[in-house]
């Protein structure tokens, strides 16, 4: 079967993903955490016991290469699927504007560079950590784990001002995806070396194990979105689980490939650009 390495494995999307993969007999995955004890135990609680945790911040170029290392151990130097899941979203702005910082350019500043550092810089140092065991992988495919919010045809079309910081690093994000598809799937490469990018959306996911209740701006917030939502897609009935999600993306990741022009693509959990 296949090998799996999925970053920021703690929870949401990341733990639905290491959970899943390692219900399909004969996977091997990896999940890299930042606190690898807290998911270990969270694993032992929920009986899951065929997942190997390792510790890695990906803005860490040192902890991913030991990651790396270890991986290489564990399957042989191998790697079949990376998914880079792991992202910071910023709860200053997600529901304020750019021109809500005007008199705070500083926390505006911060945040913008907190994202890049995490969902631009930590994906590169990620994937430049594990490109020689994908290399060296059968499946050979890369899911950058991306969002309908970074659509800027979305942004424009639906007036979507909020977030800024977050969308402007995941639409960096799908250039880095279109970056590595140019290096590593490049016609001049044998077909069978050529590893598939994918940018993917997941929709839009109940993640939030916090369990701490919504601010009142974080409700208004919600409830805009949610009007701009319906607008978008009508049927629209709300966020899907994390298990759901995972596994209309696993769907996307085993269909496209780099024969069929897929690489480089952003594509939501339809496989097509319908993010909800
Ligand atoms: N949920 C949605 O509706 C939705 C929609 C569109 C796209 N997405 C994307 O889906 C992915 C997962 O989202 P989510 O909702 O599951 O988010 P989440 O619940 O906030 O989880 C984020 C994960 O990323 C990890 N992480 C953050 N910074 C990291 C770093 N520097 N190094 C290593 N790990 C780091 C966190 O680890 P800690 O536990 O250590 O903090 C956590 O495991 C993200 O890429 C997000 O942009 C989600």
């Amino acid at each position: 079967m296949s090998s799996y390495v999925v970053t920021g494995a703690s929870r949401g999307l990341g733990y639905a993903f290491i959970v899943h993969l390692a219900s399909i007999p004969g996977n091997t995955v990896i999940g890299l955490v930042r606190n690898a004890e807290s998911t270990r135990s969270r694993l032992v609680a929920d009986g899951v016991n065929n997942i190997t945790i390792l510790q890695a911040d990906i803005t860490d170029r040192t902890a991913l290469k030991k990651a790396a290392d270890e991986t290489t151990k564990i399957t042989g130097g191998k790697l079949d699927y990376l998914i880079n899941n792991a992202a910071f979203l910023s709860h200053i702005s997600a529901f304020k504007t750019l021109g809500d910082f005007n008199d705070d350019p500083e926390t505006l500043e911060a945040d913008l560079l907190d994202s890049f550092r995490s969902n631009v810089v930590g994906v590169t140092h990620t994937i430049n950590a594990f490109i020689p065991l994908l290399q060296s992988g059968t499946a050979k495919k890369v899911a950058n784990i991306s969002t309908g919010m970074a659509d800027i045809d979305l942004i424009n079309d639906f007036h979507i001002p909020i977030g800024a910081p977050y969308s402007i690093s995941k639409a960096a994000l799908n250039a880095l995806t279109a970056k590595y598809n140019a290096l590593y799937a490049a016609p001049s490469l044998p077909l069978s070396s050529r590893i598939l990018f994918l940018s993917i959306s997941p929709g839009v996911v109940a993640t939030d194990e916090s369990g701490v209740p919504p601010t009142p701006e974080q409700i208004e917030g919600g409830k805009a979105m949610a009007a701009q939502f319906k607008e978008y897609a009508p049927d629209f009935s709300g966020p899907i689980s994390p298990q759901t999600s995972v596994e209309m993306v696993m769907r996307v990741l085993e269909e496209k490939s780099v024969e069929k022009g897929d690489g480089g693509r952003f594509v939501s959990h339809k496989g097509d650009q319908r993010w909800l």
